[in-house]
């Protein structure tokens, strides 16, 4: 029998026979069970959500395509055509060289957008600010590339002074933010295409958050908050159907100015229908392309207008709610997330959590993070503000010391629901 090293005595052939759909279905739904469940709408700590009906019906007819091979898949080929030419409309993207791909992500969508412009530029450095995702971390790492971090101000807004100061000769790219993870900031946006524009440096936009919220704001606060290929500097945008977009998991879109400067990062991959190969992924669902057509085509513009307006008037009471329990908001939020400050925000996301609650938290400054999801219902959210009142009551200053201390190598224990990576010799999963 195979041993891994370190891995202890290995366990029974447990997958020597094959299973019966009986014994299946058991396993799965044990498993599925324990999963959270967004439909409860109790979940107030993730950017994903459940995914609109419509997506979800087209996910196993388009099951079997690969988008990796387009020559086999031309109907899927040109819906991802149709998709990211309506996405290259509502973005402002010019007419002519503009185009993209859909991607799993926005990590994918940031590991490419920087590959591509290290190749471009030859430079070695990447100017972001400190509110950057951690997916920005991982493609430094990969692409061999330095950070030059910039500092955020109190509303989590890139210093735009400190990032001109960044930049230099080895500069590869400049990162803005349309909606940061932990505060839903949105960057100066405006000031940075200048200074792309002025420093001849790509600026990428990580509109993860942002993509399917801002656009669809009403309009005299939509023009005082650009951030898409309206501003001339911006060379490519990252937008996650997969979050405000209801789209199901995987669904990320890249978007370039000029797609031509994807070249840089094509290989030859002559085995295929398509002799060049632009993306990081070989083989692709083309579910994903079919379920995230439905899910905006059935919403349409229309739709995710109405859904931002909704999220706008949950972040509102939200806010008026956490305000009368005595809870300081960090900052004014633009988008759909709300931090509020408490010296011990750890204890109350136990609290919260022990109840069935699942909320997040911001680093610097402590506080307690709330993100209102398309699943957030307006009586979910005054059970959450009954509950937070209950968690304050009991610690209205936290237990502060040590055990308040926020350290993210130590996430919460979430029950066995967390635990599904580890099986019973005690290995675990990668990501488990
Ligand atoms: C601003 C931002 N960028 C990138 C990502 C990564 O997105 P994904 O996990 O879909 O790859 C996230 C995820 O929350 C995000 O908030």
């Amino acid at each position: 029998m195979r041993t891994l090293p370190g891995a202890g005595p290995a366990g029974p052939r447990r997958y020597e026979r094959g299973w019966s759909d009986r014994a299946l279905r058991k396993r799965l739904e044990r498993a599925r069970r324990s999963d959270w469940d967004f439909t409860r709408g109790r979940i107030f700590g993730s950017l994903c959500t459940e995914p609109a009906p419509a997506g979800r019906a087209w996910i196993d007819p388009f099951r079997n395509a690969n988008l990796g091979n387009p020559g086999l898949c031309p109907g899927s080929s040109l819906l991802q055509e149709e998709l990211v030419e309506e996405l290259l409309t509502l973005y402002h993207a010019p007419r002519e060289g503009a185009g993209g791909w859909l991607v799993s992500g926005a990590t994918e969508a940031n590991v490419t957008a920087l590959w591509t412009f290290r190749n471009l530029t030859g430079g070695r450095e990447v100017v972001l600010p400190r509110s950057a995702h951690f997916s920005f971390v991982k493609a430094l790492d990969l692409l061999g590339l330095e950070a030059r971090w910039v500092r955020v101000d109190a509303a989590g807004r890139m210093d735009v002074r400190q990032a001109r100061r960044a930049i230099g000769r080895r500069t590869a790219a400049l990162v803005g933010l349309a909606g940061s993870t932990e505060l839903g900031a949105v960057d100066p946006l405006e000031e940075l295409s200048e200074l792309a524009l002025r420093t001849g440096v790509p600026l990428h936009v990580d509109a993860a958050i942002g993509g399917f919220f801002l656009p669809f704001l009403p309009e005299e606060e939509r023009r005082r908050l650009p951030f898409d290929f309206s501003l001339p500097g911006v060379r490519s945008l990252a937008s996650d159907p997969h979050k405000l977009g209801r789209a199901p998991i995987p669904s990320g879109v890249l978007l370039f100015r000029n797609l031509e400067e994807t070249r840089a990062i094509e290989v030859p991959s002559p085995y295929l229908s398509d002799p060049r190969s632009r993306g990081l992924l070989g083989t692709r669902p083309s579910f994903a392309v079919a379920s995230t057509f439905a899910a905006l085509r059935s919403a349409g513009w229309e739709g995710l207008r109405e859904q931002t307006r909704r999220l706008r008037g949950l972040v509102e009471r939200l806010l008026e709610g956490g305000k009368r329990l005595g809870l300081e908001p960090v900052t004014d939020p633009r988008l759909n997330v709300v931090a509020f400050r408490h010296p011990d925000p750890r204890v109350l996301q136990a609290e919260l959590l022990e109840r069935g609650w699942d909320v997040s938290l911001v680093q610097e400054p402590r506080a307690l993070r709330l993100v209102l999801m398309p699943h957030a219902r307006r009586s979910t959210v005054e059970g959450l503000l009954r509950e937070l009142a209950r968690a304050l009551a009991r610690h209205p200053r936290g237990r502060g010391g040590e055990e308040g201390r926020i350290n993210p190598e130590k996430p919460p224990d979430r029950g066995s629901a967390r635990r599904s990576g580890r099986g019973s010799s005690g290995r675990r999963s990668a990501a488990g």
